[in-house]
């Protein structure tokens, strides 16, 4: 189906539906324990309804106090009490635009789950030609599936507004301050987006020659392709939106100063140091950053020390490249790091790549030509490589927090330069930092 026709009219039995764009059911454990529409789940579908869907499936519903509650939070339908909230859930849906109706599957329609939750306004942004605007959904289930099976609140990974739109709803302040945003990775990026939109005067100071911090690694593999168009997202929304951008410029606390900015925000980032070890400077050894961002070419045999999943990764990527390709791992299990159905991907993709995967095994050493690992039981086993890449842990970049906390007083740190993790921290602080300020 084409843009154009998802976005024309369909008349659905006697109803007439704006688009055929519809949202999928989705579970959002945001009502009340007793199944009562909460504030918060009118809000969620409202944003989602003013953002142009032409039918929204709501979620899942009980139909009596006892057997068919599957969920916490979950919507119910079983008493007449229940019925002034869903009426005004039904209208709230219906004054922007959008119809409801209750799970049911419908054909020439084109069902939309997370995209939806990703970036509620996305049908608007498709009607009016802005597609470089639309915030893409990772497909990470991260904050969405991964959360509401935990019994949590549905969240999401790029949109820190999911489930609480009222409270965090933009609004500009009266008082613009110049802000200083020193980092250009998805932190600093959703930090200063939110900034620029509440009016602030911000710039933004990236040393590399390019903004996107770690993401620009993350995407190289080629089945990474969501998390590129999240970063062309960002970047395009901090031009858009007139932030002032200095990249590539190595942020000191001197050319800070020469801002003078009212407020600072670290988003540094970190970096991945060669760890010591026998053998860890020798010219075939290097860090997953320097294999990704190009630094270092790998030979034909391959081994990748650390399972997490960003050794995984890079072994799969590694893979496709034509090269053999073996894993170590010191504990018995790989990418534990990652949300089960991501996790269980990543595995089969390693498989059908036909990576040699040593799970407890710890690299030892490396020698001229072979690596030397050491198992249980002080067990040795010797593999030939031509490369090595250590995949083995992120150190926050800190060393501008104290002289910029000496002259500022209040500085933020968020993202991984607070500590290395994720895009879902990375943004959410970010976002709330925008916000805070
Ligand atoms: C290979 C790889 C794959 C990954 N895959 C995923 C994934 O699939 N999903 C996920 O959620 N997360 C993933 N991550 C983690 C994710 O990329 C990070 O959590 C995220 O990028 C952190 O964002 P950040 O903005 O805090 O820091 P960064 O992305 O590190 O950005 C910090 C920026 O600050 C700049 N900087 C540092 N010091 C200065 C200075 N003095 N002056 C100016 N600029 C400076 C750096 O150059 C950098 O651009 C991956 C990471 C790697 C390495
Ligand atoms: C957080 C979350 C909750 C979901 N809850 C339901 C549900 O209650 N009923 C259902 O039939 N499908 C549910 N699904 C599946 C979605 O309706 C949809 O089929 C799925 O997300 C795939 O579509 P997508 O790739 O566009 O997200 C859920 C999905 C997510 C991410
Ligand atoms: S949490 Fe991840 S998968 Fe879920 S909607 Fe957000 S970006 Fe998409």
């Amino acid at each position: 189906m084409d843009l154009t026709k998802l976005m024309q009219p369909f008349r659905l039995k006697n109803r007439l539906l704006r688009n055929r764009i519809v949202m999928a059911p989705m579970l959002s454990r945001l009502c009340y324990p007793d199944g009562v529409v909460s504030p918060q789940l009118i809000d969620y579908y409202a944003e989602r309804a003013k953002g142009g869907v032409g039918l929204i499936i709501v979620e899942y519903c009980y139909i009596d106090a006892k057997e068919s509650k599957a969920n916490q939070g979950q919507l119910g339908v079983y008493s007449d009490q229940l019925i002034p909230g869903l009426g005004d859930l039904a209208e709230t849906i219906q004054e922007q635009g959008a119809r409801a109706i209750l799970q049911k599957k419908q054909a020439d329609l084109i069902a939309m789950g997370r995209a939806l939750i990703a970036d509620p306004e996305l049908p608007n942004k498709i009607h009016s030609g802005r597609l470089e605007d639309i915030r893409t959904c990772l497909r990470c289930n991260e904050g969405c599936s991964s959360r509401v099976r935990q019994s949590k609140t549905q969240r999401c990974a790029v949109n820190a507004a999911v489930g609480r739109e009222r409270q965090l709803r933009l609004h500009p302040v009266s008082k613009p301050k110049r802000v200083c945003v020193i980092g250009g990775g998805p932190a600093g990026m959703e930090a200063a987006r939110v900034l620029a939109l509440r009016k602030h005067r911000v710039t933004l100071i990236e040393k590399e020659k390019e903004l996107g911090g770690l993401l620009r690694y993350a995407t190289v593999p080629d089945f990474k392709a969501e998390l590129r168009s999240f970063l062309e997202y960002l970047k395009t929304q901090v031009n858009k939106l007139g932030v002032e951008i200095l990249c590539p410029r190595l942020a000191t606390p001197e050319i800070v100063q020469e801002l003078k900015p009212d407020s600072v925000v670290l988003a540094a980032g970190s970096t991945m140091p060669l760890p010591e070890f026998p053998g860890s400077h020798k010219s075939f050894v290097a860090t997953a950053i320097d294999l990704l961002s190009g630094k270092y070419q790998a030979g034909e045999r391959v081994l990748v020390a650390g399972g997490a999943a960003m050794g995984c990764e890079v072994a799969a990527y590694l893979a496709s490249l034509g090269k053999k390709v073996t894993m170590v791992e010191m504990l018995g299990e790989l990418a534990l790091d990652l949300e089960m159905r991501s996790r269980l991907a990543l595995l089969q993709l390693l498989q059908e790549r036909s990576v040699e995967i040593l799970t407890g095994w710890k690299l030892a050493k490396i020698e001229d030509a072979f690596v030397l690992l050491h198992g249980r039981d002080w067990r040795e086993r010797r593999v030939e490589v031509d490369s090595v890449i250590l995949a083995l842990g992120l150190t926050p970049n800190q060393e501008l927090f104290k002289p910029l906390k000496k002259t500022f007083g209040n500085v933020y740190v968020i993202g991984d330069c607070l500590e290395p993790r994720k895009i879902y921290q990375a943004v959410h602080e970010g976002a709330f930092t925008g916000r805070a300020i």
